[in-house]
């Protein structure tokens, strides 16, 4: 049975069980590991690492051997960089924007993908590829939870990644809308924390926001 790569994709179940996917950029693949501890520990056992640094793919590989951890990559920008994301071991894609050659070739290989839409334009463009699931990015600069329910009223199956802005203060209210499928951030996997090594610190972010979750959505 093959298994599609649009939005009835089991890994959107994951999403929606995590609720919240850690948006990561890691300088040094040396960090991946302990960021991977934190992750699962901390109860977010998912990561999408971007791949706006040289580290991204070894980082990638090194997470995905943790099989409790759910790890995508993120910015992916070209054909090319979706390749080299699922060798290094990504399960799951994130673009900033909607590139059609890279959503088709996404679908091609089986990888599903969320790309960034703001526009009912756009999200038709996903629709119209295969897709159900879309990031909503920059989310809090393009409109915030107001924009989402406007435009998600004549798109009825549509769901939404919100991601850019969303943090421990906003994040209740996204989650609480039935038509968010999870919501992106970096606020619980911030570059300093991770560039000092401040694991404990990281974990007890990760923790918070995991409470979040189960807070909102038992
Ligand atoms: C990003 O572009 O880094 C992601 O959208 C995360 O945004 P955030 O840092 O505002 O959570």
């Amino acid at each position: 049975m093959s298994v599609s790569a649009g939005g009835d994709n089991p890994i959107f179940e994951q999403f929606k069980k995590i609720g919240i996917i850690p948006v990561v950029v890691l300088d040094d693949a040396k960090d991946a590991e302990p960021l991977a501890k934190a992750l699962v520990e901390g109860g977010l056992p998912c990561a999408e690492v971007t791949f706006r640094t040289d580290a991204a793919a070894e980082a990638i590989g090194i997470m995905s051997k943790r099989s409790e951890l759910l790890v995508g990559a993120g910015t992916v920008l070209t054909p090319e960089q979706v390749d080299k994301a699922v060798a290094a071991g990504a399960k799951f894609i994130v673009s900033p924007g909607l590139n059609p050659r890279v959503v088709k070739h996404c679908l091609e290989k089986g990888v599903p993908i969320t790309p960034g839409t703001q526009t009912p334009s756009e999200m038709e463009q996903a629709l119209e590829l295969g897709l159900n699931v879309v990031k909503f990015f920059p989310a809090e600069p393009a409109g915030g939870l107001a924009m989402i329910k406007a435009v998600a009223a004549p798109y009825t199956h549509l769901r939404f990644m919100p991601t850019g802005g969303v943090n421990a203060k906003n994040v209740r209210d996204y989650l609480a809308y039935d038509k968010i499928l999870a919501c992106g951030g970096s606020w619980m996997v911030k570059k300093d924390l991770i560039k000092a090594g401040e694991w404990d610190k990281l974990t007890a972010l990760v923790r918070e926001a995991a409470d979040i979750v189960k807070e909102i959505r038992g």
